[in-house]
């Protein structure tokens, strides 16, 4: 496994840059896979069941639900296309698959080449993941107020299945990575409209020791 992981400050900048520089234009309803028919079918529910919270992300119940319905698409061989599986040589690659009319999601692939990752960042909006294809190394980080940075605290494989939701803020910081010498894809859903995910997801922060990605 290589240790190169992109995890110099220009390498990062680099990264974030090229994150968004892939994405497709969102398929219309009628060309969306039956797998992920049912997903947003399933996120349409968590909503009207979650409709009196002010906001829903913060309830017990949707971060459950969350889990569980990324669990179930991921399990689906069927949830993405075959284009929907093409990565770049220049960064990890995303494709927007679907972005609720109302506002409240968008969902999107990313695909992993050997030895490509995000940059160190928090989120604006609550979000989860669930790697489908592959194995991904996640670094996890935590938020130093005082001196306004993140410092990593555990680094963990996650392999294809594995699942995460975390809410907004500073309290789940982690960077994302493929270590393999195979490519990973990952499935992830964020509450925001589907025009806003290049500019209202990822909150890139200053980590004071960035190690590479195990
Ligand atoms: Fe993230």
């Amino acid at each position: 496994m290589s240790q190169d992981l992109r995890s110099t400050p220009a390498a990062r900048s680099s990264a974030h840059a090229a994150q968004f520089a892939g994405a497709n234009e969102t398929p219309s309803r009628a060309h969306r896979t039956a797998p992920l028919t049912h997903l947003c079918d399933a996120l349409d529910a968590m909503f009207e069941a979650c409709v009196k919270f002010p906001e829903p992300s913060d309830s017990t119940f949707f971060a459950r639900s969350m889990r569980i319905a990324l669990a179930e698409a991921a399990a689906n061989p069927d949830l993405l296309t075959s284009a929907q599986r093409e990565g770049s040589t220049e960064n990890y690659r995303r494709h927007l698959l679907a972005a609720d009319p109302h506002g409240r999601y968008a969902i999107a692939a990313l695909v992993w080449l050997p030895h490509q990752a995000s940059p160190v960042h928090a989120h604006h909006t609550w979000c989860g993941y669930a790697v489908l294809d592959g194995t991904l190394s996640e670094t996890v980080f935590e938020w130093n107020g005082a001196q306004h940075c993140a410092s990593a605290t555990r680094t963990q494989a996650r392999n294809a299945g594995a699942v995460s939701f975390v809410r907004g803020g500073k309290g789940g910081i982690h960077r994302l990575g493929n270590c393999s010498d195979a490519p990973a894809v990952s499935l992830h859903i964020y509450g925001v409209a589907g025009a806003q995910i290049a500019t209202h997801v990822n909150d890139i922060v200053r980590a004071a020791d960035a190690p590479a990605l195990v």
